[in-house]
């Protein structure tokens, strides 16, 4: 199937910054989202990255005119019909995916594929929801989408070799590096950064360094754009949290518990940028 028409369930960081980066190679783009008001301002979010990247040089201001005119927004997976591939970026929660996934089934064009954005949830366990597991697949943009070069594409237990291929190829023509891997926990990504970032966690509270020297020596000694401590507060300290509960209870593996200082963060609300707080402070512009 020629892929032209792509919808994007869910309007938040991924689901943005997924929409934004289709509507830019040239795929008619619908985002949808619950509430209109979401919906408007992910369009809002879409609009000033675009404009980021024209003001840096790196697309025309007629790019960023096109992009905007391929994309529209509906608020169910119904109203967007006729889609030939849609990615779900709606919040970890299983039951939540496995209903939208329900939802696009019924939608897509015959021969669609269904792809996920999880960061951890099984993507073989979501493609049991729906008619033709054959079709489901992962597709882990990682944040933030238009500038990271990555997709990592996670091949359930039924998915088949077309639909690797197919989304393999449409990787690249979005101008990302496609990179496989299987559906077990945490996949590849985040099997390996979370914990690092827990391990960084533990070494803050166990006074072996401070915070910034804990980031300093991973950013300069390993040439990481963010260090761990940064980065886990650009990724959500519960985001962290999570993902390591599913490390740590998919792999029954007592090396993958979470830190006892990164629980104490999510319990004390301090989930990072998002939050205001994390390891860092965030004041409000
Ligand atoms: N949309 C468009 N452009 C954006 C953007 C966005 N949302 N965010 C940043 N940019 C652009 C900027 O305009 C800038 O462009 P130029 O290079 O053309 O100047 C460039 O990206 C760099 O941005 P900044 O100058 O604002 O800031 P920076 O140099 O400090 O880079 C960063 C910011 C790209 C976030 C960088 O710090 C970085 O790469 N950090 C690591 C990010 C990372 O590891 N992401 C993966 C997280 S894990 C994940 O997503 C998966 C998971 O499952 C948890």
């Amino acid at each position: 199937m020629d892929i032209t028409r792509v919808c994007v369930v869910g309007g938040g960081t991924m689901g943005n910054g997924i929409a934004h980066v289709f509507a830019l190679k040239g795929f008619e783009v619908t985002l949808v989202e619950a509430r209109k008001e979401l919906a408007d301002k992910a369009l809002g979010v879409i609009a000033k990255n675009l404009d980021r990247q024209a003001a840096k040089g790196s697309i025309s201001a007629a790019d960023k005119e096109a992009a905007l005119s391929r994309l529209k927004t509906a608020l169910s997976p119904e109203e967007a019909k006729g889609f030939h591939l849609a990615v779900e970026a709606v919040s970890e929660r299983l039951e939540l995916k496995k209903q939208v996934f329900r939802a696009l089934d019924a939608a897509a064009a015959p021969g669609a594929i269904l792809a996920t954005n999880t960061s951890s949830l099984p993507v073989t366990e979501i493609a049991a929801a729906v008619k033709d597991p054959s079709r489901v697949i992962g597709m882990h943009f990682m944040n933030p989408v238009p500038v990271m070069k990555l997709v990592e594409i996670i091949r359930g237990l039924q998915t088949s070799d077309e639909t690797c291929k197919t989304v393999h190829d449409l990787t690249a023509k979005l101008g990302k590096t496609p990179a496989m891997a299987k559906d077990f926990p945490g996949f590849v990504s985040n099997r390996v950064l979370m914990p690092m970032i827990n391990e960084a966690i533990a070494c803050l509270h166990e006074g072996i360094s401070s915070r910034d020297d804990i980031d300093t020596i991973m950013k300069l000694g390993m040439a990481h754009p963010m260090g761990p401590l940064q980065l886990a507060d650009y990724i959500g300290l519960d985001v962290c949290l999570a993902i390591m509960g599913v490390l740590h209870e998919g792999f029954g593996d007592s090396k993958y518990r979470p830190a006892p200082l990164l629980k104490q963060m999510v319990q004390a609300g301090r989930l990072g940028v998002k939050s205001g707080a994390g390891f860092y402070e965030y004041p409000r512009k």
